[in-house]
């Protein structure tokens, strides 16, 4: 009996010692030590011993089940613990593995432009105004002194929508709704889209206008002349050169064009491709606005004067960033967009 119990504890230890998993260690508690276990087989054999060596064969019996019992709980011990370990090994956080790269968004470059030029006007006291983008044909131009027949409508390819209305052309019918609306003194900037039948390098059929206006009862030249002098060096710089030059709109009277010494060759006598040989690049149109325009408002345009400035953003961007298409703006290329 006892030599029978030393071999089934060798058994048991060297089953143990080769047992890979969980489920081979619970497979030998039920070999060894289950209701029909070799172990538990054992105890029933101990009637077979004679009375006098029970007691001793018994204590030996006990001693290798208490064995194989504690070393079976320490193999599981020891497997569970190793598969723990090979868990959280398995979802340990590298905290030197690169980060995830996320590129973020920004303004487009004409929403920067804009946003910019308002800010400089807020800055002079101007406050914003909008206007909608379809207009009516009064607001887009007869109010502002171009009747039906007048030639300067040729000088905007006018988008109709319908017989009565139109994309509007420029952000100018925004001053007539304004002083449609209000009554002197005025300082409003009118910033939005506008829309010509027109599309190359230097026009699009969208486009975006800063409209500007002041009205009181003593606007001059003199006015016109420092603010417009004071927004374009905010715009371009302080020492960027600027000329005033003599030109014609129909909704003001004087009109001045606006030119900006060269961005590309820096204005210099010989000039460059850009200013095409002038040293000039025009920028804005500008004026004392019509009496026309005042009557039509029914402002008294013996008792109020005022002066009236339009530019667009987009050549405003194009100078600023040596941009040479305007197509670029809206195709959309991330390449492109993401350098502003
Ligand atoms: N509306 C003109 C255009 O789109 C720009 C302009 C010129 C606006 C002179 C003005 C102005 O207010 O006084 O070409």
């Amino acid at each position: 009996m006892r030599a029978t119990l030393e071999r089934i504890h060798r058994d048991a230890l060297a089953a143990l010692e080769a047992a890979r998993s969980e489920a081979e260690v619970e497979q030998l508690r039920i070999r060894f030590l289950g209701r029909k276990g070799e172990l538990t087989e054992a105890v029933r054999g101990l009637r077979d011993v004679p009375k006098s060596d029970r007691p001793a064969v018994g204590a030996f019996l006990n001693d290798v089940k208490d064995d194989v019992e504690r070393r079976i709980d320490s193999a599981l011990g020891a497997l569970r613990a190793a598969a723990r370990d090979r868990q959280i090994a398995g979802e340990r956080v590298d905290v030197t593995l690169p980060g995830r790269h996320h590129i973020p968004g920004h303004l487009h470059l004409i929403s920067q432009t804009l946003d910019e030029m308002v800010d400089i006007f807020v800055g002079l006291g101007f406050s914003v105004a909008q206007g909608p983008d379809i207009e009516d044909d009064y607001h887009n131009f007869t109010a502002l002194n171009v009747p039906a027949d007048h030639p300067a409508r040729d000088m905007q390819d006018t988008l109709f929508v319908g017989e009565e209305f139109l994309l509007r052309t420029h952000t100018s019918p925004v001053q007539i709704r304004v002083m449609e609306q209000c009554k002197p003194p005025l300082r409003v900037i009118a910033p939005g889209a506008c829309y010509r039948h027109d599309d190359d390098v230097t026009h699009s059929p969208m486009f975006h206008q800063v409209e500007g206006f002041m009205v009181d009862r003593h606007v001059t030249f003199g006015d016109l002349k420092g603010v417009l002098t004071l927004a374009l060096r905010r715009i371009f710089g302080d020492d960027t050169p600027l000329r005033f030059r003599a030109s014609f709109f129909p909704f003001t009277e004087p009109s001045a064009e606006v030119d900006i010494g060269c961005v590309m060759c820096g204005g210099r006598a010989s000039g460059c491709r850009v200013c095409k040989g002038t040293g000039w690049l025009e920028i804005l149109g500008s004026g004392m606005i019509d009496p026309n325009v005042f009557e039509a408002v029914g402002y008294d345009p013996e008792a109020f004067s005022g002066f009236a400035f339009g530019l667009a953003v987009e050549r405003v961007a194009m100078l600023k960033h040596q941009i040479s298409d305007i197509r670029l703006f809206f195709a959309n290329d991330i390449r492109f967009l993401r350098q502003f």
